[in-house]
């Protein structure tokens, strides 16, 4: 596929784009900054600037194209870029920063007749991760019918992209799927950041002790790109256990008092339920810091799948 990636030069996106090259696919990197990676084009775009959006969405990919009888049409947008949190820019530059872009993407993008849009939302769409003091789920697991009332500017971006991504997909049929992203772990970060969260699982609480392996975010966007037909669609994307060494049924004694628990889980199960990815797209993370870390609880416990 030829594809255009926004924000590939940032953390999540670097891994998917190399990712997403390795398998083939004729990837450009849409961003202020250039990756620099063999086999994907960079292009430098604002995408707060609408002429710039649809100038590079119309455009080459790369000069061997130049080749062709015309300039080929983008088979997909992966639309990664944002100010990803807030505590970057100032509330409103995010809020203006993410929403805009996003709008830009989507309208040139579904104009341009592009079959298929995935972006990048968020879990913090569930108001937990950035709230003002603790706050707790209203149920676990997490599924994608949680109510998304955010309190935080960036989040409130996210919900508001989401919303004008459901109307892009209703005007024109094209497949637009949303990612509500966890925490991007890369694999090197495991040894760095993680014994701490093992010692201390409160440390991951605004989480709801969730993360995602860039490469099996890499294996997320690949599915969303090889299904077709879903119309709008949202999708949790986390691994399949938990980033702390507590099991499951620890977590809810020490942090879910009250809180409402629809099914039986699994021991290590992660509260940040991705049963609707693995339904329809056949998700299957590959990847977890059991790999990379002894568990402090015991290496003979079996992994939680
Ligand atoms: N990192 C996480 O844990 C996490 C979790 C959930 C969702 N997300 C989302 O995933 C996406 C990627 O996050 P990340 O951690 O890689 O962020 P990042 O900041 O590392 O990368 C974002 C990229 O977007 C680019 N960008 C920003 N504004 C731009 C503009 N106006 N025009 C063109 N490019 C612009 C930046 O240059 C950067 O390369 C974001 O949408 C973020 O909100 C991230």
């Amino acid at each position: 596929m030829r594809i255009f990636f926004t924000g590939g030069s940032g953390k999540a996106g670097r891994h998917v784009v190399s990712h997403l090259a390795e398998q083939g696919h004729q990837v450009l990197n849409a961003d202020l900054t250039p990756l620099g990676h063999a086999g994907v084009s960079d292009l430098t775009v604002d995408l707060t600037d609408a002429g710039d959006v649809y100038s590079a969405l119309a455009g080459l990919a790369n000069l061997d194209e130049l080749e062709l009888d015309a300039v080929p049409s983008y088979d997909a947008v992966v639309h990664f870029a944002a100010i990803p949190r807030i505590g970057l820019k100032t509330d409103a530059a995010t809020y203006a920063t993410n929403i805009l872009s996003t709008y830009h993407v989507l309208e040139a993008a579904t104009r341009l007749g592009i079959p298929k849009i995935v972006f990048a939302s968020s879990e913090t769409t569930y108001g937990i991760c950035f709230a003002q003091g603790e706050r707790k789920p209203l149920y676990v697991p997490v599924d994608e019918e949680h109510p998304t009332v955010p309190e935080d500017s960036y989040a409130m971006s996210k919900v508001a992209s989401e919303t004008t991504a459901r109307s892009f997909q209703a005007r024109t049929g094209s497949d637009v799927y949303g990612l509500r992203i966890n925490n991007v772990i890369e694999p090197h970060e495991y040894a760095e950041l993680f014994p701490p969260f093992l010692e201390d699982p409160s440390q991951r609480r605004r989480n709801v002790f969730a993360y995602i392996d860039t490469r099996d975010l890499g294996q997320m966007v690949q599915r969303c790109l090889e299904t077709d037909g879903l119309g709008y669609e949202v999708f949790n994307v986390a691994n399949a256990d938990m980033s702390v060494a507590a099991t499951t049924q620890e977590v809810i004694d020490e942090f879910y008092e009250g809180v409402e628990v629809r099914r039986e889980m699994g021991r290590d199960e992660t509260f940040y339920s991705i049963d609707k990815a693995r339904d329809l797209l056949g998700f299957d993370p590959q990847h977890s810091w059991r790999d990379v870390l002894a568990d402090p609880r015991g290496a003979d416990r079996p992994q939680q799948t």
